[in-house]
C-alpha cells in the first residue's frame, strides 16, 4: 500500500494515500477565503495617515473647511470597526445559509467580497468615505460567512484522520492573509497616497480566483448525504475526493458523524501601526509586519505544543505572559519620555504579547468550544461564540483609539486587568480536556470539580460521537 505518512507533534496523522488532486484543489478554494479574511484583518491599519489626510480632502472639498479631529477619530474608528458588524451579522447567518445553499453558499458569498472590494477600490475616486465604510460593512460580512463556511467545508470533505491539521491550514491562510497584507502595505509598495485603494482593492483577486475554481470543486457529500439525503450524489463525490471506488462505509461513517465548525480567531492587529507609532519606534510598519512573522511563527508552535502539554496549561500560559507583556508595555511607554530605549523594550513586549496569544487564547478557545459542546448544541455554541467574537472585537475596534487618547499609556493595563481575570477564571472554572471522553469532560462540570488538574493525553479528534453530553440549557455549565 503506497502509504506515505508522517507523524506531527504525536497524533495527527498525515495519510497521504487519501489525498487526490480535486481533494487538493478543494481545500485549495475554500481556504483562499481564510486567506482573504486575513487580508482584510491585516489591511486597515497601515494606511490609516493616508486614507485619514483623504477624508480630509473629501470634507474641505465638500464643505470648504479641514475636518475636525473628532469627526476625523469618529469616521477612522467606523471605517475599522465596522467590518466586525459586519461580520458579527454575517456569522450568525453561517448555519442557515448553509443549510439553505450548502457549499455554492461560499459562491454566492463571492459576490459580497466583490461588491466590498470594489467599494472601497472606488471610494477615493469618489471622493466618498461613506463607500469606503459600507466597502468595510460588506467586506466584513463576507468574512462573517467566509469564516464559518471555510473550516466547515473544509472539516466534511478531509478524512477524520486530516481534519485537525487541516482546521490548522485554516488558521494558516489567516495569519498569511494578515502578513500579505502588511507587507502589501508598506509605504513602498501599495500603502502609499495614492496607491492606497489598490491595496484595499485587490481583496477582489482572490475572489476571482476562488470563483473560477469553485465550479470544480464537489459539493460536500456530508452535506448531500445528511442534510440533502441525496446519496448519489453524496457517492459520486466521495469518489472523485478520495479516488476510491468503495465508499460505502465512510458513507455509514457520515450517519454516526455531524459537522464541526471550526472557526477563525483575530489577532491585534487593527491598531497596530498606530500602536507601534505611541511605543515611539522609527518605523511602525516594519514593526507591525515583525509582529505578523511572530504571529505566523507561533500559530506552529502551538500546533506543537498543544499535543504535549494541554489545552489548559497552554491557555493559562498564554494569559499569564500576555498580562505580563501587557504590564511591561505599560511601564516602558510610561518612562518612554526619560529612557528613550524603552522603545525597543515596548516593541518587544508586543512581540511577546503576540506570541504568547498565538500560544494559548488565540487557538484554544475554538478547540475548547467544540469540545464542551456535543454534536447536537455544538453548531449552536459554535456560533455563539463566534457572535462573542466578533462582537468583542467590534468593541475594542470601536474604543480603542478614545480610550487610547483618554488613558495614554494606561490603555494596555485594562487588557493586564482583564487577562488576569481571565487567567484566574481558567485555574479555578476551566477543566483539562486533553484525552478525555465528552463523557467524562460533563462528569467533571457535574461534580464542580473546578480544579481540573488531571493531565492526560491529547487526542486531537474532536468529532467522536458523543450522544450522553448535552450543555445547552444544562445549569451545571454556570
Ligand atoms: C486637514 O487638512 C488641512 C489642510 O491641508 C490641515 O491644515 C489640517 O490640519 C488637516 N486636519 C486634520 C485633522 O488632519
Amino acid at each position: 500500500m503506497p502509504a506515505g505518512f508522517q507523524q506531527l507533534g504525536g497524533e495527527v496523522i498525515f495519510s497521504l494515500r487519501t489525498v487526490t488532486g480535486t481533494f487538493v484543489l478543494s481545500v485549495f478554494t475554500a481556504v483562499l477565503g481564510s486567506l482573504e479574511f486575513g487580508y482584510n484583518i491585516g489591511v486597515i491599519n497601515a494606511p490609516q495617515k493616508m486614507i485619514e489626510k483623504d477624508y480630509n480632502a473629501t470634507w474641505i472639498e465638500r464643505y470648504g473647511e479641514p475636518i475636525p479631529t473628532g469627526t476625523l477619530t469618529s469616521l477612522w474608528s467606523l471605517s475599522v470597526a465596522i467590518f466586525s458588524i459586519g461580520g458579527m451579522l454575517s456569522s450568525f447567518c453561517v448555519g442557515f445559509v448553509s443549510e439553505w445553499l450548502g457549499r455554492k453558499a461560499m459562491l454566492v458569498n463571492n459576490v459580497f467580497a466583490f461588491l466590498g472590494g470594489s467599494l472601497m477600490g472606488m471610494s477615493k475616486l469618489c471622493s466618498s468615505f461613506e463607500m469606503m465604510i459600507l466597502g468595510r460593512f460588506i467586506i466584513g460580512a463576507y468574512c462573517g460567512l467566509a469564516s464559518g463556511l471555510t473550516p466547515m467545508y473544509v472539516g466534511e470533505i478531509s478524512p477524520t484522520s486530516l481534519r485537525g491539521a487541516l482546521g490548522t491550514l485554516h488558521q494558516l491562510a489567516i495569519v498569511t492573509g494578515i502578513l500579505i497584507a502588511q507587507v502589501l502595505g508598506l509605504e513602498v509598495l501599495l500603502g502609499s497616497e495614492h496607491l492606497w485603494p489598490v491595496l484595499m482593492g485587490l481583496t477582489v483577486v482572490p475572489t476571482v480566483l476562488q470563483m473560477a475554481l469553485l465550479p470544480f470543486c464537489p459539493e460536500s457529500p456530508r452535506f448531500l448525504y445528511i442534510v440533502r439525503c441525496q446519496e448519489h450524489h453524496a457517492k459520486r463525490g466521495l469518489r472523485r475526493l478520495t479516488g476510491k471506488q468503495e465508499v460505502g462505509d465512510m458513507l455509514a461513517e457520515m450517519k454516526e458523524e455531524k459537522r464541526k465548525m471550526d472557526m477563525e480567531r483575530k489577532g491585534i492587529f487593527y491598531y497596530s501601526t498606530s500602536i507601534f507609532m505611541k511605543a515611539g519606534v522609527q518605523s511602525p510598519v516594519y514593526a507591525t509586519i515583525g509582529a505578523g512573522v511572530v504571529n505566523c511563527a507561533f500559530t506552529v508552535v502551538s500546533l506543537f505544543l498543544i499535543e504535549r502539554m494541554g489545552r489548559r496549561t497552554l491557555h493559562m500560559l498564554g494569559l499569564g505572559g500576555m498580562c505580563i507583556c501587557a504590564i511591561i508595555m505599560t511601564t516602558a511607554l510610561a518612562l518612554l519620555e526619560s529612557v528613550p530605549w524603552m522603545s525597543y523594550i515596548s516593541m518587544l513586549s508586543i512581540f511577546g504579547f503576540v506570541a504568547f496569544f498565538e500560544i494559548g487564547p488565540g487557538p484554544i478557545p475554538w478547540f475548547f468550544v467544540a469540545e464542551l459542546f456535543s454534536q447536537g448544541p455544538r453548531p449552536a455554541a459554535m456560533a455563539v461564540a463566534g457572535f462573542s467574537n466578533w462582537t468583542a472585537n467590534f468593541i475594542v475596534g470601536m474604543c480603542f483609539q478614545y480610550v487610547a487618547e483618554l488613558l495614554g499609556p494606561y490603555v494596555f493595563l485594562i487588557f493586564a486587568a482583564l487577562l488576569l481575570f481571565f487567567l484566574i477564571f481558567t485555574f479555578f472554572r476551566v477543566p483539562e480536556t486533553r484525552g478525555k471522553t465528552f463523557d467524562q469532560i460533563a462528569a467533571n462540570f457535574q461534580h464542580h470539580s473546578a480544579g481540573g488538574m488531571m493531565d492526560m493525553d491529547l487526542d486531537m479528534d474532536l468529532d467522536k460521537p458523543s450522544t450522553e453530553l448535552d450543555y445547552l440549557g444544562d445549569e451545571s455549565i454556570n
